[in-house]
């Protein structure tokens, strides 16, 4: 990787916390993202968790209050999470990019844009260090750059959403989860223009994991 983006390898501590990381991230320079967030946004939630919920990079929300799905799309979360009997606090939940990258506002609000490959690439050993602290039996892809961060490029989550697979084995973990499961983004749900099927959609996903973590 380049000087400007070395990657995030040697800011990841030794001893792996959820504390210990909280407080490494924020010295992260891996990518060029560092430069126009707020602060960096660790996964938060339970370390011992079966769930871990992979989201794509904080939003402004998330970015001022440097925690992860706290905005609208969190809310959406939270929802349907609940309607399927899935309690937060039984969840660790994360994104694949740790800093909030925008371009332009609207109104007080900046404008969300998606990481590049490069910034994922370069962001990933901090997921790889959640996934050792928290050994996941599961993990739910929430939208295509997680889906793309884990099974690469060719990911796509229209084709591969709502269906139990294995962790690939191109991402080396200590520990593999036992299955995956993607399914659309939270705020896709409210860009949606038929909300009620979109969310429905997530809900009917979020269910099939819900049934995995009761076996
Ligand atoms: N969207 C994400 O992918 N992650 C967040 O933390 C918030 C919104
Ligand atoms: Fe480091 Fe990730 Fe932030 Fe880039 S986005 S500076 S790699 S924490």
């Amino acid at each position: 990787m380049s000087e400007q983006r070395p990657g995030a390898a040697r800011w990841v501590p030794e001893t792996l916390s959820r504390r210990s990381l909280r407080e490494a991230v924020q010295e992260c320079r891996g990518c060029e993202l560092y430069r126009d967030a707020t602060q960096a946004v660790m996964g938060d939630g339970d370390r011992d968790a079966e769930l871990m919920l992979l989201g794509e990079q904080p939003g402004d929300r998330e970015d001022r209050e440097g925690e992860p799905f706290v905005g609208p799309a969190g809310k959406v979360l939270d929802e349907a999470l609940a309607e399927v009997g899935i309690s937060p606090g039984d969840v660790y939940i994360t994104n694949v990019v740790k800093h909030f990258r925008w371009s332009g506002t609207r109104g007080k609000q900046r404008i969300h844009q998606s990481p590049t490959r490069a910034q994922v690439a370069a962001c990933g050993p901090w997921l790889e260090a959640e996934l050792r602290m928290v050994r996941p039996t599961g993990v739910v892809l929430l939208g295509g750059t997680a889906g793309q961060a884990v099974y690469g490029a060719g990911f796509r989550v229209g084709e591969a959403r709502g269906r139990l697979e294995e962790w690939p084995s191109s991402f080396a973990v200590e520990r593999p989860p036992a299955w995956v499961l993607a399914t659309t983004h939270p705020s896709a749900v409210l860009r949606s223009d038929d909300r009620r099927s979109a969310y429905d959609g997530l809900v009917a996903d979020l269910r099939i994991a819900a049934e995995q973590l009761a076996t």
